[in-house]
């Protein structure tokens, strides 16, 4: 029998997850066990690049976990788990660290745009961040790594490594693929569409835990565009506000950009924009829903996350060994 393929991702507790978590990533994570090998983790090693309140930062990375489970991905066929329960995260990524270039690690924008934000900690692990996360990634040897557009840059770099890597020592790592959904890659802000939907503006950041009022006037507020046309048509550099809305209705929905053209002929922004908050509100009030009743079952998280590090290291175990052989450490 062929073997399946395999498919990894993360994503850092470091805020709720948003409407953009979920349409970049999480829903191209789901109903995918049948066809790929899969694991998910929560990747709270690398929030503390950034200062966290560890009692935020724990409370978060149960939430996040109660939340993958409602969006579809079933314990009993996905690997669920937290990334600091398995160590060989950590010592990968310092073996990685000494095969990623210092200008590589200069131009990653993450790096550029963090260490601008956050001026009085710029730390060696904001820095080096990408090496742990090209770790995270080819423990796995995963086929396909499905991010948001944003994350492209660091599985581009992971690639490098793996290149420079099996260049010296052979065919140790596979060669991963960044996997960018076709809607939904770059959901952009509701206030201020020329920036990427992020929790630091939460007025502009649809939480897939708030309360259905709550993103519906978020919707109703959207910002739209100030064209003369005012008619819903998809165009990111005259009119980012609308074609941020179509995306996102277009990625809750499945339509085309054509059907959706078609369907608000004629109809003002005001009906355009309660209609996508409709469908986003219908999208995610049973994930809600379901999140609250499993994150009140504090024991079955434990065992969730319990098997899922044990199956992880199962397997990223075996990797580190095979790196640790090549690159010449003496085997315990
Ligand atoms: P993070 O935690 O910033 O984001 C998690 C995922 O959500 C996607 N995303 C978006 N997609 C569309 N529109 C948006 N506005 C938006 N905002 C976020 C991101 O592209 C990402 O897929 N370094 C990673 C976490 C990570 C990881 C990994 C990912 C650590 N190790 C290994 C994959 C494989 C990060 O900070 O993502």
């Amino acid at each position: 029998m062929e073997e399946k393929k395999v498919m990894l991702s993360g994503i850092q507790p470091s805020g709720d997850l948003h409407l953009g978590n979920y349409l970049g990533a999480i829903k191209n994570w789901g109903a995918r066990a049948e066809e790929f090998e899969c694991f998910y983790f929560m990747a709270d090693m690398h929030t503390i690049t950034v200062r966290q309140n560890p009692a935020d930062l724990r409370r978060r990375t149960l939430e996040q976990l109660a939340q993958y489970i409602a969006c579809g991905l079933d314990p009993e066929k996905n690997t669920l788990f937290i990334q600091s329960h398995v160590s060989a995260h950590a010592q990968l990524g310092w073996v990685l660290n000494c095969y990623t270039m210092f200008g590589e690690l200069s131009r990653m924008t993450q790096f550029k745009d963090k260490s601008a934000k956050h001026k009085d900690n710029i730390n060696g692990g904001l820095f080096t961040y990408p090496s742990l996360m090209a770790a995270d990634i080819l423990l796995y040897q995963p086929d396909f790594v499905p991010v948001g557009e944003d994350q492209k840059q660091h599985v581009e770099l992971t690639r490098n490594i793996v290149q420079r890597f099996n260049g010296i020592y052979g065919d140790v790592f596979k060669m991963p693929q960044p996997y960018i959904p076709k809607a939904g890659a770059r959901i952009m802000g509701l206030t201020a569409p020329e920036a990427k939907m992020s929790k630091s503006v939460p007025e502009g950041c649809v939480f897939l835990m708030e309360k259905p009022e709550d993103i519906a006037r978020k919707f109703k507020r959207a910002v739209t565009d100030s064209d003369t046309e005012r008619c819903v048509h998809f165009d990111p550099e005259r009119k980012p506000g609308v074609s941020n809305l179509m995306n996102i209705y277009c990625a809750v929905t499945g339509k085309d950009r054509q059907a959706v053209e078609a369907e608000f002929s004629g109809q003002g922004y005001g009906a355009f924009k309660t209609a996508v908050g409709d469908a986003v509100v219908e999208t995610l009030r049973p994930i809600r829903e379901e999140a609250a009743r499993i994150l009140a079952d504090k024991a079955y998280l434990e065992k969730v996350y319990t098997e899922g590090a044990q199956k992880a290291s199962y397997v990223a175990n075996k990797t580190l060994r095979k790196v640790y052989k090549k690159i010449g450490f003496v085997a315990r």
